[in-house]
């Protein structure tokens, strides 16, 4: 098969690294792709949203699947338009349509359905422009922190968790009437605030069936001990180690089965990743997100776990017959750091020369901000590379890792040195 993987993170160089030792794929493409997609496929310069350019290089490569690794491009119905032209139709894509992924293009939408289906998630009220004053009053009703939710995508910023309810109120007016994520916060989904450690579940599905993946939890903020900022993620273990037989099979029956038989009353069709960001309350899991997609960097440690070839698996979903086949999992653990340029995620420089990659023997490193340029690796991103290695527990490979990027270099490379530690 020719295979065309769509994005440019760590997320999308894990997929081709896992594409390419399958037997079932015979060239694989990565648009754009980056400096570790280039070592394995053909990168091709066109953004992820343009459909038609995309229509083009499909045609012209012949390529039979495409599996598509950020949002947006599915929050647009990319599945829909290949879906729609006769030229087109026959490609497989791997990812939700349309109507589904607005499991993660509002949050409102996710809220309606993980109600209607019973699912445990936090209390909660959505307002607009025209109810910004009910919205003060409900929030008045609630216990801080407070937590605010733009209902559109906005690039992983638009979740504010406020201890102060006069600043509540002001960010909720900012949100809605100043439009602080632009057209994403037209409308405020208010939460009640959860108390509980995080991971994250995630399910390939057909429609019809599904499987889960291993559980993994990812560390969001830029500094040590959780405090600072948030990020698209600094680095992510798997397995959880407090996900335990008895917990998981709690997942698997109170969230991942109705979330797969909802979509199907729903009529949501559903080819693809489903991330589920769980929150464990005292014994409980809720659901504080859906994604249509891999969780990144969480698939910088699922997919080495992934013994079942991947290939093998896009074609049972995309033929859905997903309960035809097995998935095996390394019983290994899998860790990964990602290393950031200084001063992410906020203000930061590219075209840093990064020197030490082929020193590496332990771990593997899944590029990311990363590009070739004049012939060196330099920098172009916040979230540069993806340091993943394995051990026998999590702490094994997190010393790995470690181990690892002690031998990497570029100017102001920045990380977090306590991946884990809270586990
Ligand atoms: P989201 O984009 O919905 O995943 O939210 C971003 C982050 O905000 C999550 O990863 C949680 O750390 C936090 N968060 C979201 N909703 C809640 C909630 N109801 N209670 C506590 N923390 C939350
Ligand atoms: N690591 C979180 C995400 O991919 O959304």
């Amino acid at each position: 098969m020719t295979i065309l993987i769509l994005g440019s993170g760590g997320r999308e160089h894990t997929f081709a690294w896992k594409t390419v030792q399958s037997p079932l794929c015979d060239a694989l493409f990565v648009a754009p792709g980056n400096s570790g997609t280039a070592q394995i496929a053909t990168n091709v310069p066109i953004n992820v949203t343009d459909f038609n350019a995309i229509k083009t290089l499909v045609l012209e490569k012949n390529i039979d699947m495409v599996v598509v690794g950020p949002e947006d491009p599915l929050v647009q119905g990319i599945h829909d338009f290949f879906l729609n032209d006769e030229q087109l139709k026959h490609v497989a894509v791997i990812g939700p349509q349309k109507a589904a992924a607005e499991l993660e293009g509002s949050k409102e939408f996710a809220k309606e359905f993980l109600y209607r289906h019973q699912i445990p998630t936090a209390a909660y009220q959505s307002f607009d422009a025209n109810t910004v004053e009910e919205g003060y009053l409900f929030l008045e009703t609630l216990n801080p922190p407070y937590v605010l939710k733009a209902d559109g995508l906005a690039a992983g910023k638009g979740v504010l968790i406020l201890n102060d309810l006069a600043e509540a109120k002001t960010e909720l007016k900012n949100m809605l009437v100043d439009a602080k994520f632009g057209a994403a916060s037209s409308k405020v989904v208010i939460e009640e605030f959860l108390d509980g450690i995080e991971l994250s579940c995630f399910v390939i599905t057909d429609g019809k069936h599904y499987k889960i993946l291993p559980t993994a939890k990812d560390y969001k903020r830029i500094g040590e001990g959780n405090t600072g900022l948030n990020t698209g993620g600094m680095g992510a273990v798997s397995p959880v180690p407090f996900a335990t037989d008895d917990f998981l099979d709690k997942i698997e029956e109170r969230i991942v089965k109705p979330t797969i038989n909802g979509l199907q009353k729903d009529n949501l069709p559903y080819k693809g990743f489903v991330f589920i960001g769980l929150i464990k309350v005292g014994d409980e899991p809720k659901v504080i997100e859906y994604n249509v997609r891999m969780g990144d960097p969480e698939t910088e440690v699922v997919l080495p776990r992934l013994k079942t070839d991947l290939v093998t698996i896009f074609k049972a979903i995309s033929e859905e017959r997903l309960n035809e086949i097995a998935i095996e999992i390394d019983e290994r653990a899998a860790t990964t750091v990602m290393l950031v340029s200084g001063g992410y995620p906020e203000a930061y420089e590219k075209g840093k020369v990064i020197t030490g990659l082929e020193t590496i023997s332990d771990s593997i490193p899944f590029h990311a901000g990363a590009v070739v340029k004049d012939g060196q690796i330099v920098t172009s991103g916040g979230r540069v590379m993806a340091i993943t290695s394995y051990g026998n527990t999590y702490k094994e490979a997190i010393k790995k890792s470690y181990q690892t990027i002690d031998k990497l270099h570029f100017d102001k490379m920045n990380y977090r040195k306590d991946i884990g530690f809270d586990l």
